[in-house]
């Protein structure tokens, strides 16, 4: 699969198929994900794996709270990811830009991970929607940091969609905003 397909080939995969999924493909994501780039390389992130059976059935609860990702409870597999601390370099430039890098740098790895289980089969889909206090107690997680994403992945159990998406002219311009 060339990079074209992979991009058009991954999608948000809401139904999965009752079939385990290799820890070796689940450490492949992982490895995607930590080559993704970072700003000033900090890599702000630890990727906590959720395959212990029990904790899968606790985490389908925490991923469908709200009534938003009912999805979750058909996924065998879930992946949080916690936000760590920037480095030095990268928490000065986020004040002096004020801008929230470490966000950006957990949205990268996350799709460098959903890419690479595109590629080796899998499905997945990221949620931003999901009981976010109780994920961290469940996981160990300190109150303090933050789960920003958490990402459901198992073998699929849908068709390809056709990717709906933003005109180009409408979100891409050429030398001029206007
Ligand atoms: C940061 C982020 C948060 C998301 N949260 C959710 C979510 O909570 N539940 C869900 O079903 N999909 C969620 N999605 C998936 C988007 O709905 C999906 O990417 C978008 O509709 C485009 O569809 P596609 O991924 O199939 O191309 C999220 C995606 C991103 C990038």
């Amino acid at each position: 699969m060339d990079f074209k397909e992979l991009i058009e080939k991954r999608q948000s995969d809401r139904r999965y198929l009752d079939k385990e999924v290799e820890d070796e493909k689940i450490r492949m994501c992982i490895q995607a994900a930590i080559l993704s780039p970072s700003a000033c390389n900090a890599q702000p992130w630890t990727f906590v794996v959720i395959n212990d059976k029990d904790l899968v059935e606790k985490v389908k609860v925490i991923a469908s709270d709200g009534g938003i990702n009912r999805f979750a409870y058909k996924a065998p597999v879930f992946v949080a990811i916690v936000l760590e601390r920037e480095s030095l370099m990268a928490g000065m430039g986020m004040v002096i830009q004020d801008k929230e890098y470490r966000l950006m740098d957990v949205g990268m790895a996350a799709e460098h991970f959903c890419l690479m289980a595109t590629e080796l089969g899998l499905g997945t889909c990221m949620m931003g929607w999901f009981a976010e206090k109780k994920l961290k107690k469940l996981l160990n997680v300190p109150d303090k940091k933050r789960i920003p994403l958490l990402i459901s992945i198992g073998y699929p159990d849908t068709k390809h969609r056709e990717k709906q998406r933003k005109d180009f002219s409408q979100v891409c311009k050429y030398n001029s905003y206007k």
